[in-house]
């Protein structure tokens, strides 16, 4: 299994480029299933999930043709409704096709994603969202199948503003006869750019960015071409790198109006920012002063990028406290900081974090965000870090250890 070697102490400058956001490239690919034609979508990161989703949009009989960060998909030949099951297991995302495959031919099956139980990850509200257009839903087995003789839009309120819930309500009603509305919708940017896409192929879709989204249905879309936003958590964890290592980075192909939450917290912290049209320079000086963060849903700070803060803010003055409202499990990558030296409490679903060196050590990587944590955490360690299990960061981050070393850190992939 691959591992990075990271030798603390660098300070990080120059350019690093940002690319596509996979949470964003993901329902898109998904929603090219919707149209008659091919489409073309642009700055499509090259990750794990990506790849994943890839095959089993083929396995279900589409074409799909990849060239660097370019792909074309086109439909005509679909020629099931189901997923094949091991892949879907293997990305969250997977999901996405139940929402295309109900609104294109009424009837979807998928094994539920990420190998996970209900309980711990729910998709109740996707769910909730299909039934209310009119599907059946059954769940036997790990696999979930939805059904319609045809599917009708209503008015959904969704209990929490769910990403995935809003995106497949969306997809579902894209196709649907009449009139959808999504209450308490998410406001996410990611599926800001699939609604985009969508109108671009020929969806009527208002309210996006708001929290009541409205979907008439229409009868059939078309393949358009469509390039993706940059990606928002990875902009902001070289942002966060930058400030730890004390650097001077610019980080380009940024949307900073994404990332207001993390800009605000790092403006409060003290951090030089210059933002332009293309990025934002980040100018490490000095110490940076302690602040408070809440995850919650955009506009709010990302969860995605809690667990970088949190290595920020173990080299602040003071104490730091952490509250996570996104997650309940999101804390796991505590453990591991803490056996590099992070002074770190948990309380329930917040983290107290006290200013503390950090030493470099073995540690193992629990999932995507937790890993670009422990990376950023072995840039300022002392010595040498082993960070294990790294096709978790491989899942979000297209060759991190690549752009880092580019900006001047030690970090090498080794097998
Ligand atoms: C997406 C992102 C993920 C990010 C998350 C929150 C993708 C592929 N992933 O995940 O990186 O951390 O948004 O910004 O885009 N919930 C329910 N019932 C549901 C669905 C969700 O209770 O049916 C709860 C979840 O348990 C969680 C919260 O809602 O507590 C947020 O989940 P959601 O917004 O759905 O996240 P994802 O779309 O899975």
């Amino acid at each position: 299994m691959a591992k990075f070697i990271v030798n603390g102490g660098n300070t990080l400058e120059g350019k690093v480029k940002i690319n596509g956001a996979k949470n964003a490239a993901l329902p898109i690919l998904a929603a090219a299933l919707l149209a008659d034609s091919p489409s073309v979508l642009k700055d499509i990161p090259n990750l794990r999930d990506v790849s994943n989703l890839c095959e089993i949009i083929r396995g279900m009989g589409a074409t799909v043709n990849r060239s660097g960060h370019s792909v074309e998909i086109d439909p005509s030949d679909l020629n099931t409704y189901e997923t094949d099951k091991e892949l879907a297991k293997k990305l969250r995302a997977s999901y996405y096709i139940l929402g295309v495959m109900l609104s294109k031919y009424g009837e979807a099956r998928t094994a539920l994603p990420g190998g996970c139980n209900i309980g711990n990850r729910p998709i109740d509200l996707h769910l909730k969202g299909f039934k209310a257009l009119g599907a059946e839903v059954s769940l036997n087995h790990g696999i979930v199948e939805v059904k319609a003789d045809k599917l009708v839009g209503d008015k959904i309120y969704l209990d929490y503003p769910s990403v995935g819930a809003t995106i497949n309500i969306m997809l579902a009603a894209s196709l649907a006869e009449g009139k959808t509305v999504i209450e308490n919708a998410a406001r996410e940017p990611e599926l800001v750019d699939l609604a985009n896409f969508l109108t671009v192929m020929g969806a009527k879709i208002k309210g996006v960015g708001t929290d009541i989204i409205k979907i008439e249905g229409v009868n059939k879309l078309e393949g358009k071409e469509h390039r993706i936003i940059p990606d928002r958590i990875e902009a902001g964890t070289y942002m966060i790198a930058a400030a730890l290592t004390k650097g001077d980075v610019f980080v380009k192909n940024v949307l900073t109006e994404h990332i207001k939450s993390l800009i605000a917290k790092l403006h409060e912290m003290g951090l030089e920012m210059v933002e332009d049209i293309s990025g934002v320079r980040v100018k490490g000086n000095g110490k940076l002063d302690s602040v408070d963060v809440k995850t919650l849903p955009y506009p709010g700070f990302p969860t995605d990028l809690q667990s970088q803060m949190m290595v920020l803010l173990t080299q602040t003055e003071g104490t730091s406290i952490i509250k996570e409202t996104v997650w309940e499990n999101r804390f796991m990558h505590v453990d591991e900081l803490k056996r590099m030296g992070a002074d770190i409490t948990i309380d329930g679903h917040s983290a107290l974090i006290r200013e503390s060196s950090l030493s470099g050590a073995e540690v193992t990587v629990t999932d995507l965000r937790a890993g670009a944590a422990l990376v950023l955490a072995g840039l300022i360690g002392d010595g040498k870090s082993e960070v294990r299990k790294i096709h978790h960061v491989e899942r979000g981050y297209e060759g991190i250890e690549k752009k880092l070393s580019s900006l001047g850190a030690d970090i090498k992939r080794v097998k």
